[in-house]
């Protein structure tokens, strides 16, 4: 299993390459895998703006292209002054590979941390349950 100084620092290179000209807002997530194997993302904007991805959705693209489905961490690295928690989309999106227990830990550039679990952050994620 990767260190969470070994997470912070593949955080901390990718955030140097979000593509953020519009929002000027980076962010970077890493993504561990159940093989502790990690994975990286970043935002990535569109002059089309609703085409902007963010990069959690990016780190979990980059685990199921490499044919793993279970997470079992997840960090999110921004510069915002407080450490910023996942858009809704994305706490869904995370919700189809991870547990309720699966931490996410949010982290700015200043080295502070919010710490949730997936859970808390979407209790009562969909699920879907066709009949
Ligand atoms: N963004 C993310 O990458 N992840 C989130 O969970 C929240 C927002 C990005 C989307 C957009 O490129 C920028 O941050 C500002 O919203």
């Amino acid at each position: 299993m990767p260190t969470r100084e070994e997470i912070v620092v593949l955080a901390q290179a990718a955030l140097a390459h979000a593509y953020a000209p519009y929002s000027k807002f980076p962010v970077s997530a890493v993504v561990v895998a159940a093989s502790g194997r990690i994975y990286v993302g970043v935002n990535v904007e569109n002059g089309a703006y609703p085409l902007s991805r963010c990069a959690e959705q990016i780190a979990v693209g980059a685990m199921v292209a490499a044919g793993e489905r279970e997470i079992r961490e997840v960090l999110i690295l921004s510069t915002s002054n407080e450490p910023a928690p996942p858009c809704g989309a994305c706490r869904q999106i995370l919700s189809e590979f991870a547990g309720s227990d699966t931490p996410i830990v949010c982290r700015n550039t200043a080295g502070e941390e919010r710490r949730f679990t997936l859970g808390e952050l979407l209790p009562a994620a969909f699920r879907l349950d066709a009949r």
